[in-house]
């Protein structure tokens, strides 16, 4: 197992679309598994590959709680098979957008099909935290970041921090 590097915004590989897996092999496994590890730590309850570099459709995700068991789930080629007409509105944060919150709205309750870590092929309802979790994990898939759903205004304003930090930062290493 590997702690891998979180890309942060902005950056252009989160904004471009994963290819679907072929099947879950012995090097996809040890992706998902290096993927549940760096979330973990970071910590977080979602993470999709492309936030790591690795343009493949595949997420992991554990809303568990810290006094919790550990629930992981790790999917390769997740898609929707339906959304309720009834919305769910969450205060999301990323990954990839530290520090940043946000309020956006979404269907309260899916369906989807993925393949398991066996390669099986599943399948899983779900609703509230850990419903909005895996459409947010899906959406980095396709290149959308949470801050693509709320207004222009407010994004630019969270973009534009990330990208003042980025450039503090590069400063600092180059400094160094
Ligand atoms: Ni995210």
């Amino acid at each position: 197992m590997a702690l891998l590097p979180i890309i942060t915004a902005p950056d252009p590989r989160l904004k471009r679309k994963s290819a679907p897996v072929e099947r879950v092999d012995a090097g996809t496994r040890q992706l998902m598994d290096d993927m549940l590890e760096t979330m973990y730590a970071a910590p977080g309850i979602g993470l999709a590959a492309p936030q790591v570099g690795e343009l493949k459709r595949i997420i992991v995700v554990d809303i568990a709680r810290e006094d919790e068991e550990l629930a992981p789930l790790a999917m390769a080629n997740p898609e929707l098979l339906w959304v309720s007409d009834e919305d769910a509105a969450y205060d999301e944060g990323c990954l990839s957008l530290p520090e940043h919150y946000a309020e956006v709205v979404r269907p309260a309750s899916i369906r989807l099909r993925y393949l398991d870590r066996e390669n099986e092929i599943r399948e899983l309802e779900a609703d509230g935290l850990l419903a909005t979790c895996i459409q947010h994990e899906i959406d980095h898939l396709d290149g959308v970041l949470f801050v693509d759903h709320i207004s222009a205004l407010k994004r630019n304003m969270i973009l534009r921090k990330l990208l003042k930090l980025k450039k503090s930062e590069q400063k600092a290493e180059v400094g160094a």
